[in-house]
């Protein structure tokens, strides 16, 4: 048997996160990832907020999802190299063919004294798409 351990350490949970709140992706951005001012690009939080909201649409869906739109999109604070970010996603909307779906970024920083930050916000919308990429009704059950 393993004796307990000082040494353990669970990551942060956000406080407040919404109950339908889904842990769907994380990644730790690395020094390629940054613009000229040291900060991570824009555009890769986006292509990550992208692939994390595509998570749950593409098992409601049960096969091919486009992105249709990103409705909204904030940057809340600057992500470094090195945050641990977390991406938190949950359905929105459930039309006849999209999913509209909120993802929240949270940026896990300081590992010496953890400090969770939340990072981003974004509403993107998702269509279920036939062979032909045409749009294909939303499955019921
Ligand atoms: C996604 C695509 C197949 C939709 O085709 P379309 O003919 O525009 O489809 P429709 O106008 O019938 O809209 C389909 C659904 O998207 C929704 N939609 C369209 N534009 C939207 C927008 N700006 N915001 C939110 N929802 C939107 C419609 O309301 C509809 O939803 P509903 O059926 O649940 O009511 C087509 O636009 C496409 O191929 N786009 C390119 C996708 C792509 O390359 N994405 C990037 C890589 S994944």
């Amino acid at each position: 048997m393993t004796a307990p351990t000082s040494r353990t350490a669970t990551l942060l949970t956000p406080p407040d996160l919404h109950p339908d709140m889904e842990l769907v992706m994380r990644v730790m951005p690395m020094p390629k990832d940054a613009n000229g001012n040291g900060d991570i690009f824009g555009g890769w939080i986006m292509s990550h907020v992208d692939l994390a909201g595509c998570v749950i649409p593409a098992r409601i869906a049960r096969g091919k999802i486009a992105t249709v739109a990103v409705n909204e999109f904030v940057f809340r604070s600057a992500v470094s190299v090195g945050d641990l970010l977390s991406f938190y996603a949950r359905v929105e909307k459930i039309g006849r063919t999209s999913i509209t779906m909120h993802v929240e970024v949270w940026a896990e920083r300081r590992p010496s004294d953890p400090l969770l930050v939340k990072v981003t916000e974004a509403r993107v919308t998702y269509v279920a798409i036939d062979h032909e990429g045409q749009p294909r009704p939303i499955p019921k059950d």
